[in-house]
């Protein structure tokens, strides 16, 4: 039998650098700092790390305006402790996908410099340019409405007197990847981290790059070739690496990004993320039951499966009466959403800090199709900080312990990268690692033995899945099948116990006890089985071949 590959079983842990751990004292998280804390990481479980964007950078765009490629940002750390990193990180076995940001540049970047100032340089061509900007498309607006005073998506340059292309911010324009020359930049900057020694990339903003820029833009003649000769480089270089792409995209488009298994390897699953978001605060299954149904087949390809990432959680897509139900549920004030379509809230505090709710929200991550994603501190049970501006709520500094600055930094608080949260039920006090590591049933030793069960049970990241009926509309179960081996998963949505009726046969006589949670899985005379659930009970049931149908 053909080894699955790697990504599609991982446990994967989101961080950004800058606000990790500070080894320095100067206020930013930096490489030394993640080292030191790599062992923390190993002991977690989680197989695999995404780092967000830690090139040089005017930063005004957490990183995701880049200036150099090459290079790693200087508050950050050296290329040489980038390299260590890498190093230590493969000791432990812990796989390294790093950011690629390259549908647009900061304005910054020296291509766009000489862009903007030579109209014969080559690197005008780089990016967009018209002399009179088209009409505004609705379709096609700023990818962060009211964030910005000019919403339009062309900005006037003075000194190329002409105006140039961006989807995001102004300071980032969008770079012109019809032009040969650009996606041999991109293949030379692939080849450079995976020399470093890097095990993949999160292609950021997968969808805009492949959308045609403008009416009248030179287009690519066939947009998946892009992505198909991203992965032919990677696969070239590196057998094992893979491209995870953030494709924000309708349903009906998303099985095109994994090609003829030639694409993607991963997706970020943004719309299993919205329906699995809604079922929580519904406390019912129905939404999670028609987010599968929307999903195409991944085929050989894999879904990153999160609860939450570091941008807004996205609910722009659930129908808009149940987008309203949740918005009312889960941010109910306005501060607490975001550009009409998010919740700028972490998940502890929107599932007001209940430790067996959130425990419950993870299980059901963690067992549905997928490679599950873990964004850093969420293990902990963190908070937000409503008090900071747009999607920076999210991204506060780790709370490693209850020392000033949470532990993250040395420095004078008025010098750190970011506030960390003080007060209230998310304050570093309260919530830290530390004090979460001596006691047992704390929610980071738990998230520990999900992540060793979610690692032993191969059969949920490469099976197939399959929802089973039941007669209570909290109740989510479901069964994953493969190499004749079957994983059932039961889930209640709901703070109300129950004793729910499951519509599949055990086959055999006695009760099976849960490889994951506490109740049993009983079989029924009169055929199927049943469960009796807490409140937001869970648990996972592994069984072989000739124990299920
Ligand atoms: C998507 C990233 O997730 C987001 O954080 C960023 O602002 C935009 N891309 C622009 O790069």
């Amino acid at each position: 039998m053909e080894p699955e590959p790697w990504h599609k079983n991982a446990v994967v842990y989101a961080l950004d650098v800058e606000t990790f751990s500070d080894s320095d004292g100067n206020g930013v998280g930096d490489f030394r700092g993640l080292i030191d804390q790599l062992d923390y990481l190993n002991r977690l479980g989680v197989s695999a790390l995404w780092l967000l964007p830690f090139y040089p950078t005017p930063n005004r765009d957490n990183g995701y305006d880049v200036k150099d490629y090459y290079g790693v940002d200087p508050r950050l750390g050296t290329l040489g402790d980038f390299v260590e990193f890498v190093h230590e990180a493969d000791d432990r076995g812990i796989r390294v996908i790093v950011d690629l940001v390259v549908n647009h540049t900061s304005d910054q970047h020296p291509w766009f410099e000489q862009a903007r100032s030579d109209p014969d340089s080559k690197y005008r061509d780089y990016y967009v340019w018209v002399e009179e900007p088209p009409p505004p498309d609705p379709e096609r607006g700023t990818v962060f409405p009211g964030e910005v005073e000019d919403e339009r998506v062309w900005t006037y340059d003075t000194s190329a007197d002409a105006y140039y292309f961006h989807r995001f911010y102004p300071f980032q324009p969008d770079l012109n990847l019809a032009n040969p020359a650009v996606r041999e930049e991109i293949y030379k900057i692939m080849k450079f981290w995976l020399e470093l020694g890097v095990d993949g990339f999160r292609i950021d903003a997968a969808t805009l790059m492949i959308q045609p820029k403008h009416p009248d833009a030179e287009r690519l003649d066939d947009p998946h070739e892009l992505l198909r000769s991203l992965k032919r480089h990677v696969l070239a270089q590196e057998g094992d690496a893979i491209l995870l792409a953030e494709a924000d995209d309708a349903p009906d488009e998303l099985a095109s990004y994994f090609g003829d298994s030639d694409e993607m390897d991963l997706l970020m699953n943004f719309v299993l993320n919205a329906h699995t978001i809604a079922a929580l605060a519904m406390e019912d299954a129905g939404p999670l039951v028609t987010g599968l149904d929307r999903l195409p087949e991944a085929g050989s390809g894999q879904w990153l499966t999160f609860l939450r990432n570091y941008d807004e959680l996205n609910i722009g897509r659930l129908p808009a009466s149940l987008r309203e139900d949740v918005f009312e549920r889960f941010a109910p004030e306005e501060g607490m959403r975001i550009y009409g379509r998010g919740i700028r809230r972490r998940i502890a505090p929107m599932l007001d800090g209940d430790q067996d709710r959130i425990e419950l929200a993870y299980s059901l991550l963690f067992s549905l199709p997928g490679t599950p994603l873990v964004l850093y501190g969420d293990e902990i049970g963190m908070g937000d900080d409503l008090s900071r501006p747009g999607r920076t709520s999210v991204r506060t500094p780790m709370q490693w312990n209850d020392q000033p600055n949470a532990g993250f930094s040395s420095a004078p608080d008025a010098d750190l990268v970011a506030p960390v949260v003080t007060t209230g039920d998310f304050g570093y006090e309260r919530v830290n690692v530390a004090a979460q590591r001596s006691d047992p049933t704390s929610l980071l030793n738990w998230t520990q033995r999900l992540i060793a069960t979610r690692r032993e049970c191969p059969e949920i990241g490469n099976g197939t899945v399959e929802v089973i009926e039941t007669d209570e509309s909290s109740v989510f179960a479901h069964r994953c099948d493969w190499n004749e081996r079957t994983v059932f998963c039961v889930h209640n949505l709901a703070s109300e116990s129950c004793t729910a009726h499951l519509a599949v046969d055990l086959a055999r006589p006695d009760p099976i006890s849960p490889t994951f949670g506490t109740s049993q899985l009983s079989p029924v005379e009169d055929g199927g089985c049943e469960i009796a659930l807490d409140g937001y009970g869970y648990g996972w049931y592994r069984v072989d071949a000739d124990q299920g149908d």
